[in-house]
């Protein structure tokens, strides 16, 4: 990869933390220039689209990806043949779905999944609401076909999702178990919104600041491989959670989780959806119609970690709705060093990744970027402030109405722009 634009730096004295990709030099980690990984500028030294193909391969927090397409968190992670089918198709890597260390009290529902149509096509779903909780399948099982991936895959990206209950032995006895089998890195599951917050887990720590950053910490002195924070969109500002776990030693933010939703009701039975035994319970919402909340969200995470974090070797990873590698690349230019799929993997299948990665080459071509590294983060600076868009709309106004007026003064003819002068003086 030509560049990779975000700081490299370990937060000092947090955590024993290496990475486990073999090939990384970390010497070379501490001395990795920073250039500012959010404006970025289209190169003019990027080859013309015929010289070479736009290259997809990313490198965050060491991990080297043949391209940003993760498998999200969830069902299209949730076993040995299921993965072992994403490495095949060609992600970039795969999040499992979350573990934790007792299963036995995950028990799930069925249905739990809801559909928003727009009308009865498959391509008229545009939202999804699951109820579904973490993993209900024994630890040592997942544990051993994590291994058995990592012996198989040695050079992909495997990351395991976690979540505990609120216990310091319980998260290190976690961390240490699933770090054992190879797993490249730890995602937190600090989002789930369903199920999960009765027992103090997901969503109940991603929403609580204190409890979040106590509980950082104990993972942060725990885990030897990168950790990236999972954060719920369920929050009035995204930004605290994302510092905190940021300044309490996480590698990366990851976001969103699905957004607290109730999908409908059923004008017919009076019921609400998903329907189980004629009740339901409010669930997490996912796929095309978050979208723009997941951009919104990421945008701000990228601007915080802009201003407060631009030195440090810390990641992004967007989440929320991705179909297209049109929307991945929406995400990335909002700084994501990473996209997620998660609902799209269950409407697509896992072949769907060659059309996000043409797509997204086809995005890069258009614009003559040759790395993500082009375009990661360029688009942040087009956001600002409600009154500052009224100024600028105001001298755009004025600066239109001068142009109209003509020249002010005969001493304001140039050479250059004589003939334009003469034009805008002309009435008809
Ligand atoms: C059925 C289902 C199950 C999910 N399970 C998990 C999970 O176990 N852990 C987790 O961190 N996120 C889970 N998620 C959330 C996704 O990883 C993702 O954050 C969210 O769905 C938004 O992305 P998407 O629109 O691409 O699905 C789940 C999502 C769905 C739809």
């Amino acid at each position: 990869m030509a560049s990779m634009s975000f700081a490299l730096t370990r937060f000092s004295g947090l955590s024993s933390k290496t990475t486990l990709s073999p090939d990384f030099d970390h010497s070379s980690r501490r001395n990795f220039l920073p250039p500012n990984r959010v404006s970025l500028k289209i190169s003019s030294s990027s080859p013309s689209p015929s010289d070479s193909e736009p290259d997809l391969s990313v490198t965050v927090n060491g991990l080297k990806m043949p391209n940003p397409f993760v498998i999200g968190s969830g069902p299209p992670g949730t076993n040995y043949t299921v993965m072992k089918r994403a490495f095949d198709e060609g992600w970039g890597g795969v999040i499992a779905k979350t573990v934790s260390l007792d299963a036995s009290k995950v028990i799930n529902v069925t249905p739990r999944y809801a559909r928003l149509r727009t009308g009865s096509a498959k391509t008229d779903v545009i939202g999804w609401q699951n109820i579904e909780l973490i993993s209900d399948r024994p630890l040592e099982t997942m544990l051993k076909e994590f291994k058995q991936l990592k012996h198989e895959y040695p050079d992909r990206i495997l990351i395991a999702s976690i979540m505990e209950e609120y216990s310091k032995t319980g998260w290190e006895e976690l961390i240490d178990r699933v770090e054992q089998t190879g797993v490249d890195a730890l995602e937190i599951n600090f989002s789930c919104p369903h199920g999960m917050p009765e027992r103090r887990m997901g969503a109940a720590v991603g929403q609580d600041c204190a409890l979040l950053e106590e509980v950082c910490g104990w993972i942060n002195a725990k885990a030897t491989v990168p950790v990236w924070a999972k954060m719920t969109p369920n929050i009035t500002d995204i930004t605290e959670p994302a510092r905190v776990s940021l300044k309490s030693g996480c590698e990366g933010i990851s976001a969103i989780n699905t957004i607290m939703s109730v999908m409908g009701i059923d004008l017919k039975t009076l019921h609400p959806e998903p329907c189980v035994e004629g009740y339901s319970t409010p669930g997490g919402y996912s796929y095309k119609a978050v979208r723009p909340i997941a951009l919104a969200k990421v945008m701000n995470i990228a601007q915080m970690m802009k201003s407060e974090f631009g030195e440090k070797d810390c990641s992004l990873s967007g989440i929320g709705g991705v179909e297209t590698g049109y929307d991945a690349a929406e995400f990335i230019l909002l700084g994501s060093n990473t996209v997620q799929v998660c609902t799209g993997v269950m409407v697509h299948g896992y072949g769907h990744v060659k059309t996000l990665c043409a797509e997204l080459q086809d995005f890069m071509r258009q614009h003559n970027f040759s790395t993500i590294e082009d375009f990661r983060g360029h688009s942040l600076q087009y956001f600002t402030t409600h009154t500052d868009l009224v100024r600028r709309q105001k001298e755009a106004i004025e600066q239109r109405k001068a142009e109209r007026r003509g020249l002010k003064s005969d001493k304001d003819w140039t050479g250059d722009g004589f003939v334009k002068e003469t034009e805008s003086m002309v009435s008809n």
